[in-house]
């Protein structure tokens, strides 16, 4: 069933797997695209450890995705607050486009050059406020956004800092823009994307649910880490962060607790996702995932997961 998402992304479904910091490659992006979504190289795709040449290994990903897929593939730009340098962005964006990619996730604060030099591009651009707001996915849409993404505070990942819930979220974005919105933030099961869709939105947005599937590189353990826990063994380590429990996450939820304002950018220190959801060291680092994870209970195949995702869309 077409809708105004799949006819701007070319897709089968309007669905989107989402950029995960680290645990994308070029495996997991194709298996979406060639099971009918939009797979999306996150930062760090491919990459095993800082030491790496990290463009080197993003246009690396991107050959070995073209081979493994004739479908649309997205790349992740993530911008800088305004004002400040968006170099990186740039040089991604450039890269990128040389290689064919034509479908970008521009995350942040809308950047008026770089949306203007995706436009110019002839390319789709997909925007993502890290804390959505009507007013926002307006100037989003005025800059040229083709699609919006409205995120609520269930999700994955860095969280938004005003605490909106998606139920309330979507609703508000899709009321402000007449552009297709995807909704974001705890879809795990068919139930979550039936009520997006009451909510609004005409499409998906998906992080956490992916990072249990047999194409994705998320450790074996944390896989089953994941599997076995629930939203109980979720600790709010910093305003926008949330972990599952480790002996440094309670220490680092306990510091927060008290008033420790650099808790955000301890958890950077520590390396971030990398070390207990890319290598496998539970104890050591954050393990990142949306309040919905009692509903990830096994570990299908890229393909089978969206099929059951997209079952109303068949
Ligand atoms: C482990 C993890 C890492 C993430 N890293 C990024 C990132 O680097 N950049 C980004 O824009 N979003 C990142 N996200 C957020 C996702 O792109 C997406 O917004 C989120 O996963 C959607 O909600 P869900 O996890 O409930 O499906 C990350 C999410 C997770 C779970």
């Amino acid at each position: 069933m077409q809708n105004r998402v799949t006819e701007i992304l070319g897709t089968r479904y309007p669905l989107i797997q989402a950029p995960m910091n680290w645990l994308t490659d070029a495996r997991l992006v194709a298996a979406v695209t060639n099971a009918g979504g939009l797979g999306t190289f996150g930062p760090n795709a491919g990459r095993d450890s800082l030491a790496q040449n990290g463009m080197e290994i993003m246009e690396h990903q991107i050959k070995m995705a073209q081979k493994l897929t004739n479908g649309p593939i997205a790349m992740t730009l993530g911008l800088n607050p305004q004002g400040e340098d968006q170099s990186y962005a740039q040089q991604v964006l450039e890269r990128s486009l040389a290689l064919g990619i034509r479908y970008f996730l521009v995350g942040g604060e809308p950047d008026e050059t770089i949306y203007h030099e995706v436009k110019e591009a002839g390319a789709t651009l997909i925007a993502r406020s890290y804390n959505p707001t009507p007013a926002e996915a307006q100037r989003q849409v005025e800059l040229g956004a083709d699609l919006i993404v409205a995120t609520g505070y269930d999700e994955g990942g860095v969280i938004p800092t005003h605490g909106n819930g998606t139920f309330t979220t979507v609703p508000r974005i899709a009321d402000a823009v007449s552009i297709p919105v995807l909704a974001a933030g705890g879809i795990n099961d068919v139930r979550g994307v039936r009520a997006a869709m009451a909510l609004g939105a005409e499409g998906v947005f998906v992080g956490s649910r992916f990072l249990v599937t047999q194409e994705a590189r998320t450790a074996p353990v944390t896989k089953q880490k994941i599997m076995a826990s629930t939203a109980e063994d979720l600790l709010l380590v910093a305003p926008n962060q949330r972990s599952l429990r480790n002996r440094r996450m309670e220490e680092l939820a306990n510091q927060f607790r008290d008033g420790d304002h650099t808790t955000f950018h301890k958890t950077r220190e520590l390396g971030g996702v990398r070390p207990a959801m890319l290598q496998g060291e539970l104890e050591v680092g954050e393990i990142s995932v949306n309040t919905g994870l009692d509903l990830i209970q096994t570990e299908p195949t890229v393909a089978e997961l969206i099929n059951d995702l997209m079952q109303d869309f068949h």
